[in-house]
């Protein structure tokens, strides 16, 4: 990277991000007609608008112009030809090998990963097969109904959000359930719903060492053995996702029960691998492959498209220049859709466990803010919510909306209603209402001068707030794949541009260290002495809570 370059490119949008004190989003339109037909992107179906956005074409070329001297190109291709892009893992970074067309050679390391793929991919078929065909059955004969996945961060969140956005495609006879937390809760709610003779764990985790899964695994487990009461059980319900054998076996899961995947897949890009598994019992296989190919869309688009024509890199470079150039903090990603309920939560841990990072790949304080708090909720549920702040608050919130054109459940004209909504909000956002509107439309009530004087500062709406729509025909499992897909890769443009590594998250740690430490502390009579004050005040109050009746 050639750091005057990058510094000149900074430089300019700064000295650019001035002239946007004079200009409104509401002349922009005016001014110009083909602003729309300027500013939005096709590939296939998927529209991506972001002609509601606080840009010029001079800030396009601006913008372009930073990618470039960020080498995107190079560090795109080192990406998607195994390099070991991870550095402080010192790893490949290929989920794109995960959805590749079945011909193609990849090398890593010296060895041709496809084959590994495609042999998980041929053993997932077979597996789900058995189970579908109802030939694989519980210890009593019974065929399986529940799908339980025990699985955190990567290895629930992916599963999970695309398991509820595609129930329209769900198996018939067949339950997904997803439990995560360590919470007891999370465990004890789900298996009220299910039956030990016709459940089956995936048991899902890259590591096989996560404290969460490999405790809920336990918990499960002895919840099928007091009622199978033959350790023989286990081999027809438990199955296990993960790139370390010897742990899996450790735990008691048959090896031939296991489904594999490698270091080279990160956890949070992980749900197109065998951790799809899930996805796959509860879809389809089908449906899953369909899945991997509009993921693979969307790769070939990143791969092949020029900067100014690339939706991932169009994305990026917005979030950049709102993150970097207009101090906003967070971003909204707000699905007009309810099946995509989950998809703010999952696309939590893409971004800010990717990008939500302190220093440069090579060690260095970062000199640039980098990666945003992202939230959202679907529409038009946070309409009633926090929409409030984002029209009139005094925080910049750029939104993604997304919806489908077409919904699987119409029922007489709701589907249009929430068109109507979603198309509205970035109108509202964009447009606003000016005091001399508000002060007409009051007059238009009826009411008195002073009375409209007084409402009218609390009924202006400053508009030129920005906003990215995805609009797409319908929400199949293709779509899906293409807009994950989407989001994987913007973060990874961000992250090129900060120069920061998308692809480790050593911020999660040092939790974990401590929880380790505490647990004994909260188990034994002694008063934890070997904290601050605040932390040793904590569990002792919690320990002598527990000892109450
Ligand atoms: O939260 C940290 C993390 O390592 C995530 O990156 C990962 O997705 C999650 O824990 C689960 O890890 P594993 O799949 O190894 O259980």
């Amino acid at each position: 990277m050639k750091r005057p370059e990058l510094d000149a490119a900074w430089q300019a949008l700064h000295s650019h991000r001035k002239e946007w004190r004079k200009l409104h989003l509401r002349d922009l339109f005016r001014q110009d007609k083909r602003r729309f037909e300027r500013f939005s992107l096709r590939l296939n179906d998927l529209l991506l608008d972001y002609s509601k956005n606080l840009i010029t074409a001079e800030t396009m070329k601006l913008l372009l112009r930073l990618a470039r001297a960020a080498e995107l190109e190079k560090a795109r291709e080192a990406m998607f030809s195994g390099r070991h892009i991870n550095l402080t893992e010192d790893r490949a970074v290929l989920h794109t090998a995960l959805r590749a067309p079945a011909d193609l050679n990849l090398m890593v390391d010296g060895r041709n990963v496809m084959p590994d793929v495609r042999r998980v991919l041929k053993q997932m078929g077979q597996f789900t097969d058995k189970v579908h065909k109802r030939r694989w059955k519980g210890h009593t004969g019974k065929p399986i109904r529940d799908i339980v996945n025990i699985g955190i961060g990567g290895s629930d969140l992916g599963p999970a959000m695309v398991c509820q956005a595609l129930t329209p495609y769900a198996r018939p006879g067949l339950n997904a359930h997803f439990v995560s937390n360590v919470d007891p809760t999370h465990l004890t709610e789900v298996l009220k719903r299910v039956n030990p003779e016709t459940t089956l764990f995936v048991v899902a985790s890259k590591t096989f060492t996560t404290q969460e899964t490999l405790a809920n695994a336990a918990a499960a487990r002895a919840w099928l053995l007091q009622n199978a009461k033959d350790g023989r059980a286990v081999a027809r319900h438990f199955v296990a996702v993960s790139t370390n054998r010897d742990a899996v076996v450790n735990f008691g899961i048959d090896p031939d029960n296991m489904f594999e995947f490698w270091d080279w897949v990160g956890g949070r890009y992980s749900l197109w691998s065998s951790i799809g598994l899930s996805i796959a019992l509860y879809l389809g296989m089908e449906h899953f492959e369909e899945l991997l190919s509009g993921a693979h869309d969307m790769d070939v688009h990143f791969r092949s498209a020029p900067a100014a024509a690339n939706m991932p890199v169009i994305l990026a470079l917005l979030g950049i220049w709102y993150n970097d150039f207009w101090d906003a903090q967070a971003h909204a990603v707000l699905p007009y859709d309810q099946y995509l309920a989950r998809l703010p939560a999952y696309l939590q841990q893409l971004d800010m466990e990717s990008n939500g990072k302190g220093v440069t790949r090579d060690g260095k304080r970062v000199k640039v803010s980098t990666g945003p708090i992202l939230f959202g909720e679907p529409g038009t549920n946070g309409q009633h919510a926090f929409y409030q702040l984002i029209h009139q608050g005094t925080k910049l919130v750029p939104c993604d909306f997304l919806v489908a054109a077409e919904s699987h459940n119409p029922i007489d004209d709701q589907h249009e209603m929430l068109l109507a909504n979603v198309f509205a909000q970035s109108e509202a956002l964009m447009r606003g209402k000016t005091a001399a509107e508000v002060r007409a439309e009051l007059k238009a009530q009826g009411l008195k001068k002073k009375d409209i004087d007084r409402l009218t500062p609390h009924r202006v709406f400053p508009g030129n707030r920005p906003s990215n729509t995805l609009l797409y025909h319908r929400l199949t499992p293709r779509n899906l794949g293409r807009l994950i897909a989407l989001y994987e890769h913007k973060v990874f443009v961000q992250s090129v541009i900060w120069d920061i590594n998308a692809f480790d998250q050593w911020g999660v740690e040092l939790g974990k260290q401590l929880a380790r430490a505490i647990l004994p502390e909260i188990k034994t009579g002694k008063p934890a002495r070997g904290h601050d004050a605040s932390t040793n005040g904590l569990i002792n109050y919690c320990k002598g809570l527990r000892e109450e009746p």
